[in-house]
């Protein structure tokens, strides 16, 4: 039978309580698939600064690059905001995600059917909405050096190289190529030189798919057209810090932020992670929406392991448990038939992606 490692990450927050929900859907269909599921656990961010004193160990990043995937949580919190930049949990997530070189983050923006209503903006306006943000993840202004804070200056330097603009420009480029064959890229270049080389590289880029139609947008205004008209975006194309910030705001067009899952790939690597952070506010509650980690745990058995029919099989439960009326508390406030815990929601998915 088909056999799988996967490296589990819990985290800190919700993130313990999501994942053990994306687990219990992930045994459910790889029993009705008939592969197996082995996971191993590591420590990240808060839960490692506790057990180590170190967010990112060593054993961390070398034991998740022994498996076929890895599925994480989030991140982060109160306790450890407090400490040199090197030691909180943020960074130990940015460390992970440069030593296994995932430069991209896939974030697909859905908007169910069933939840139009559970938006801010209008049924009209969202309903329909499909499109995704390929947001660069381990460049940018998140690690450009020179860096720093004396207390009185501080500064950060936001810097792309155009073989990293290249390669992510090329995910977009192929990603549009199965869609509709539209790429919008993101920028600041009336302001930024960063900006310019990364607008003057995407044109070129563009020349090597002719059937892809490419357009430029400053992200102060793809900010406010994301909202007016989300509709027109196909691909979103940009940087690390506009993509993390888009991202966000597009996940309203959903109704809430913790539906949305991402995949962050490189040319080796794939590491799988809802959007949203820890939501510290909420934790340990046991009312987290666990359908952004559910998701992207359907990501990871469709890029990371081939495995297509599990993944719409989840993806399809989760349809189904939305159209039923099952909801979480952040999307209780509309056509909501029960709302229900995070274990809950979990177990309904898992069973109806159990049943076919
Ligand atoms: P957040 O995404 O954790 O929470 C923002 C708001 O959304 C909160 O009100 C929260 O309750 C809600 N929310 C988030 N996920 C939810 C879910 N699954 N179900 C229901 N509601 C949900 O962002 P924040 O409050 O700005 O940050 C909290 C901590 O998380 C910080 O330490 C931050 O650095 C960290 N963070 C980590 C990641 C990550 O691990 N990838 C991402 C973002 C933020
Ligand atoms: C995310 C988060 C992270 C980011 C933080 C926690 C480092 O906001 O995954 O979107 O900014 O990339
Ligand atoms: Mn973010």
């Amino acid at each position: 039978t088909r056999s799988y490692k996967i490296a589990l990450i819990k985290g800190d927050g919700i993130g313990p309580e999501i994942i053990e929900e994306a687990v219990k859907v992930l045994d459910a269909v790889s029993y009705a698939e008939g592969f197996e599921l082995k996971y191993d656990e590591y420590l990240l961010g808060g839960a490692a600064i506790d057990a180590t004193d170190d967010p990112a160990p060593k054993e961390t990043l070398e034991g998740v690059k022994q498996a076929d995937a890895v599925l994480f949580g989030a991140i982060g919190g109160e306790k450890w905001d407090n400490l040199p930049r090197e030691k909180r949990p943020e960074t130990g997530l940015l460390k992970l995600r440069k030593e296994m070189e995932v430069f991209a983050n896939i974030r697909p923006v859905t908007v169910y059917n069933e939840l139009v209503n559970a938006s801010t903006l209008k049924p009209s306006v969202v309903q329909g909405v499909d499109l995704i943000v390929v947001r660069e993840l381990i460049g940018g202004i998140y690690f450009g050096q020179p860096r720093g804070n004396d207390g009185n200056k501080a500064f950060n330097t936001m810097v792309y190289s155009k073989p990293e603009i290249e390669r992510i420009a090329r995910v977009a480029f192929d990603i549009a190529m199965k869609r509709s064959k539209r790429v919008c890229s993101v920028d600041k270049a009336n302001v930024l030189d960063v900006s310019q080389l990364w607008r003057d590289t995407v044109e070129e880029i563009a020349k090597e798919y002719p059937e892809v139609t490419l357009t430029h947008m400053y992200v102060d205004n793809a900010a406010m057209q994301l909202i007016r008209d989300p509709k027109q975006f196909d691909v979103i194309l940009t940087g690390n810090i506009f993509g993390d910030i888009l991202s966000d705001e597009a996940s309203m067009l959903s109704g809430s932020i913790g539906l949305l899952p991402s995949a962050s790939i490189g040319e080796k690597f794939g590491l799988y992670e809802p959007i949203h952070g820890s939501a510290p506010d909420i934790a340990g509650q046991g009312i987290a929406n666990p359908i952004a980690t559910i998701a992207s745990a359907a990501m990871m058995l469709r890029y990371a392991l081939n495995e297509e029919v599990a993944a719409g099989r989840i993806e399809q439960a989760i349809k189904q448990t939305l159209s039923e009326g099952y909801r979480t508390q952040d999307l209780s406030s509309y056509d909501a038939k029960e709302v229900c815990s995070t274990s809950e929601i979990g177990s309904i998915i898992a069973n109806y992606a159990a049943s076919k």
